[in-house]
Parts: C-alpha cells; structure tokens; sequence
C-alpha cells in the first residue's frame, strides 16, 4: 500500500495557472479558427471580438465550460478553450525576446526545476520563463528573479499576473522580484538557492554572482542565442573553476504532417532560439578535473583571443577517446 502524505491545505493545483470551472470574466480564452489562426483575449462583460468573419460578443463565452465552438456574425467557426502556459507566453504583450516553450522545457528538465526549489533568474524580461518556473516550483518554492529594466519588468508582473491569476490579485506567493542588475544584486540579498538560470546578453558578467549564490550540487544555466555568447560563457565558466565541466547543447523540434499515407514532416518548422549550457557548482574550495582531452586544433590558436582556463599538465598529449553520456 502506498504510504499518502498529507500534503496540508494546499490543493493540488493551486497556484498552477490552471483554472478550472466556467469561463469568467477578466480570464484569457484562445480562440482558433477553421484555417487554423489563432486570437487570444482576455474575455469582458459587454464586451465584442471583431474579426474579418464579423464579430461575436464575450457575454456569449463568459459562465460557458472551455471546449467548445462559437459562431459569429459573418458565420466564421471559432474553438474556445483556456489557453495553456505554452499558448499563453507566445501570445502574451511582450517588453523583451520570451523563452519559447521548447526551451523553457528543456529549462525545467536539465536544470532540473523542483517543487520547493529555490530559483534566481535574470533577467525576468516579459516573464515567460518565470511562469514555467512558478509552475515547477509550486507554491512552497522561490522564484527570485532579477531585472535592470523597470519597463520590463512592468510586462512580466502584468504577464504573470495574468497567468496565475489570484482572483484577489494577490501575486504569486512563491515570485520575488527584484529591479537591478544581477551582479550587483544579488550578493547584495544574501540569497542561497539551488538553481540559477542565465537569460541575458552578457551572462558571463553575472558569473561571481552566480557561484555565490548557487548551492554545492546546484546548477547554473544559461540561455544564449549566438555562438560567440556561447563561446565566451562556457570559456568563462571554465576559467572560473568553481564548476563542472559546463555542457551545451540545442533544440530542434519538427512537426510532423499526419494523413492517411501522407505521413511526412512539416515543411516550416522554429530554425533557432538559442543554445543552452548547463554546469553544476562544486562545493567551496573544490575543483573539477578538466577533461584531458586534447583540444582540437586550432581551438585556441593565434585568433582565439577569449578567456582560456589553465590546462592541466599532461592533458595535450592525452586523447581521451570515451564516448559522450
Ligand atoms: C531576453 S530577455 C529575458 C526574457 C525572459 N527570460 C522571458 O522568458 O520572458 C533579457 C532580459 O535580461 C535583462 N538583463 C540583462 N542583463 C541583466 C542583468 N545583468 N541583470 C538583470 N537583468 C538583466 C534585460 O533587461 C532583458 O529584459
């Protein structure tokens, strides 16, 4: 038999952005129409959705279960659901460039997000990372997350606001957030967390920062969307010492076109967000051995003028030929 915590008075999917019930008023719905295209609003009394297929009224959506198909004026089909977290962030007002769902996926496996965790996140940018990070970390957890830019962070409150939805406009009891630059902020808060996530142009500035507040076994992870910010991120972690030999890697996602014999992948499909590395930080005083492969050549020749961590002795004339995990 399976031994049931009690998991006190918190319901299952509280504070999870889903909502359940009705339609209300003030909550977003997604509307898809027969060729596909999307509109999504956040649903009013007295209130008309216009489209090239006439207009239909949201007093005819509000008090209705999600799921099912509204007419409008010119006879246009719309299908009405609540829209999920990965609907919302790519449809939601935007300060800065949003984490897509794919990443923000990949985010929350590899960088291994909890419930209970305690996140550092910078920057907060329009707050689509965040609610994937609220969601994983529930609400006993800590998402604090840093932005320099107050008008930014002004779209990502309104963003998760809207998102998670206290009908009171309480905010997210697990979302600290704070207006500042990473660097200087967060030793400055004293805060020690398990996981720290890096979304900005130049996350090898905030890389002390980071050790500082990361955890023995915790696990920094940085967002980056060219290879010359990948370059310097990984070298610079490298050069640090105070974490293991940093990983980096991409996503590719295609859709697949499935009809009868006409089975085939799609012809459009996202070419490149951004690439992600993930390293986990060693305890105080440690350091990880470097791999003792030999670089490849030309890795670090005349032109390479980046940051280069020491290599350790012996390691240029070992190969190590062991296949990758
Ligand atoms: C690409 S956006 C982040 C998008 C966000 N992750 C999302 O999913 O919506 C990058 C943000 O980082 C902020 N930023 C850059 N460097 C920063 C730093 N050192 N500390 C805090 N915020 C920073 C920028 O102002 C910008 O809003």
């Amino acid at each position: 038999m399976v031994n049931q915590r009690d998991p006190g008075d918190v319901a299952a999917e509280a504070w999870s952005g889903v909502h359940r019930g009705p339609l209300r008023a003030g909550e977003w719905v997604r509307l898809v129409d027969s060729k596909g295209r999307k509109h999504n609003f956040s649903l009013e009394p007295g209130k008309r959705f216009f489209s090239n297929r006439g207009h239909l009224d949201h007093d005819e959506m509000i008090g209705r279960e999600e799921g099912f198909t509204v007419t409008s004026s010119a006879g246009g089909e719309y299908l009405v659901f609540r829209p999920l977290l990965s609907e919302f962030v790519v449809s939601m007002p935007r300060g800065a460039a949003v984490v897509y769902p794919k990443d923000a996926a990949q985010i929350v496996a590899m960088a291994d997000i909890f419930p209970g965790a305690h996140v550092v996140e910078a920057g907060v940018g329009s707050g689509a990372l965040t609610c994937s990070l609220l969601r994983a970390v529930g609400p006993h957890g800590r998402v604090s997350s840093y932005e320099r830019r107050e008008e930014f962070a002004d779209v990502a409150r309104r963003n998760v606001g809207q998102f998670f939805g206290a009908e009171d406009g309480a905010p997210h009891p697990a979302w600290r957030l704070t207006i500042g630059d990473l660097a200087e902020e967060l030793p400055a808060s004293g805060e020690h967390c398990d996981r720290i996530i890096l979304d900005m142009l130049a996350p090898w500035e905030c890389l002390d920062a980071a050790a500082g507040a990361l955890r023995p076994g915790g696990i920094l992870c940085a967002y980056v969307a060219t290879t010359t910010q990948l370059s310097r991120f990984v070298e610079t972690v490298r050069v640090h010492g105070g974490f293991t030999e940093p990983a980096a890697w991409e996503s590719l996602v295609r859709d697949w076109h499935v009809e009868g014999l006409a089975v085939r992948p799609g012809h459009k499909m996202i070419g490149h967000t951004a690439f992600l590395v993930t390293a986990r930080r060693m305890a105080p005083g440690e350091r990880a051995p470097r791999k003792s492969r030999r670089p490849a050549p030309g890795a670090y020749g005349p032109d390479y003028t980046g940051p280069r961590a020491d290599v350790p002795d012996g390691a240029d004339a070992q190969v190590d030929e062991s296949p990758e995990e």
